[in-house]
């Protein structure tokens, strides 16, 4: 027994970077959601009507749904018994091999299966490895449970889920018609755009759109390499082939691709394929490759083992909290070995205890790196020489 009113929708992961604003999108359209989290220190935050983490336009929201009862965290989880739907969206990392773990879904599944009802939907929204759909069905129906199963997979970009969990068509997957409506009945909530596909067909689909951009970016990248290579600057290049010429439109511009999805989500795919994913490995070696490239032209330009080296940005992305994989760690293991120093400095990470205030770093340092594209970087003013790659002072893009 449990002590919980009904919910319509239990968020299993419900207080991560994509179960919190999911959860909270659905309470705000009027369903009463609930988070159940395995980690108390982010389900207090939350209850305490905190953000754990940066998420546009998510905060508001939590304020309005705590107070009007649609939405709530716990760390019990005999909640999942109260909901009709159960969404499962935990962590899916590769291990240290790059190896990913079919086991993380089914794992946290047989956690939470005493707790399953008949009748209820069990909606699958980690990315996973192709064929953990099938597994989950399988688990299910040994345990003699007669639960309906959707693999339904998140497509937002992090500080954008606000905004995308509303606008982006929603992927949906299921064994049969009538699972496959009442998981699409479930998303209409939030979008009014769905795309059916068998499951096998959506686990690829997800991992092809990370994939994808992460081939993009390593594209760019490689370009900027070689462009840099030859004294030229990339950026004033990819302008001039995007002006007015839509077919160049997606060339994305150089920097480091990293992060908690694009690099692990690649590796799932090579995993999937036997390790012979050439376009996939190249794309890793690329952009796994730029911190290192940064550094080498550094020294070849400097004499860097007498230099201090700030770097700016160590979240993984521009505007953005989230350290997880970010490739400015990468550059400062470098640096910390070839450099004489190293500063880093980041407006908004808070979970880094080594950082120093940008003033430091500003004071101290005899060459900047910008490492995450946050938009306060775009206003700096220094004497200082500043390896850009994003171009994000408008100076080009040259090391
Ligand atoms: N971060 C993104 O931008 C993004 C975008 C699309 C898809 N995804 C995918 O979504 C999934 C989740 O990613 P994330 O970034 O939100 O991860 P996260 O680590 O931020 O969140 C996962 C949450 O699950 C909780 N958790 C772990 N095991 C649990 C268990 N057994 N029971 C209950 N809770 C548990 C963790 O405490 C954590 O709060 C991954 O498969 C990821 O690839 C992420």
């Amino acid at each position: 027994m449990n002590d919980f009113p009904d919910h319509d929708v239990v968020v299993v992961g419900g207080c991560g970077h994509v179960g919190l604003p999911l959860a909270l999108a659905f309470a705000d359209r009027g369903l009463r959601a609930v988070s159940y989290d395995i980690n108390d220190v982010v389900v207090k935050t939350v209850m305490d009507g905190q953000l754990p983490f940066r998420e546009d336009g998510a905060a508001e929201v939590l304020t309005r749904t705590l107070a009007n009862g649609s939405y709530r965290a716990t760390t019990d989880p005999s909640v999942v018994a109260t909901a009709d739907v159960v969404v499962m969206v935990i962590g899916t990392p590769v291990d240290e091999h790059l190896n990913p773990d079919p086991h993380a879904v089914p794992m946290a599944l047989d956690e939470i299966a005493p707790h399953l009802r008949a009748g209820q939907l069990l909606v699958l929204r980690s990315t996973v490895y192709p064929g953990v759909t099938r597994r989950v069905e399988k688990l299910l129906a040994e345990r003699g449970l007669d639960v309906d199963v959707a693999f339904c997979p998140e497509r937002i970009a992090e500080g954008r889920a606000m905004t995308e969990l509303f606008t982006l068509p929603q992927i949906v997957s299921a064994r049969t018609a009538e699972v496959r409506d009442r998981a699409a009945r479930l998303f209409g909530n939030l979008t009014a755009s769905v795309v059916e596909l068998e499951p096998e067909e959506a686990e690829l689909a997800k991992l092809f759109t990370n994939t994808w951009r992460y081939i993009k970016f390593a594209a760019a990248n490689q370009f900027y390499v070689m462009a840099n290579d030859h004294g030229l600057d990339f950026e004033r290049i990819r302008d001039a082939i995007r002006h007015d010429y839509p077919r160049a439109a997606d060339l994305p511009g150089a920097g480091f691709a990293a992060g908690p999805c694009l690099l692990k989500d690649t590796m799932q795919l090579a995993a999937f394929s036997d390790n012979a994913f050439v376009l996939g490995h190249a794309a890793m070696l690329v952009n796994e490759g730029l911190p290192l490239y940064i550094v080498s032209q550094l020294e070849a330009k400097h004499d860097l083992a007498e230099l201090t080296v700030g770097i700016l940005g160590t979240a993984f992305k521009g505007d953005s909290d989230d350290t997880r994989s970010s490739l400015a760690y990468k550059l400062k293991r470098i640096l910390q070995f070839r450099a004489k120093a190293v500063l880093s400095t980041d407006p908004h990470v808070t979970t880094d205890p080594t950082l120093v205030p940008m003033a430091d770093v500003l004071a101290r340092c005899d060459i900047l790196v910008i490492a995450a594209p946050h938009r306060e970087y775009a206003d700096l003013v220094t004497t200082t020489p500043v390896v850009d790659v994003w171009n994000l002072l408008g100076n080009g893009t040259r090391i």
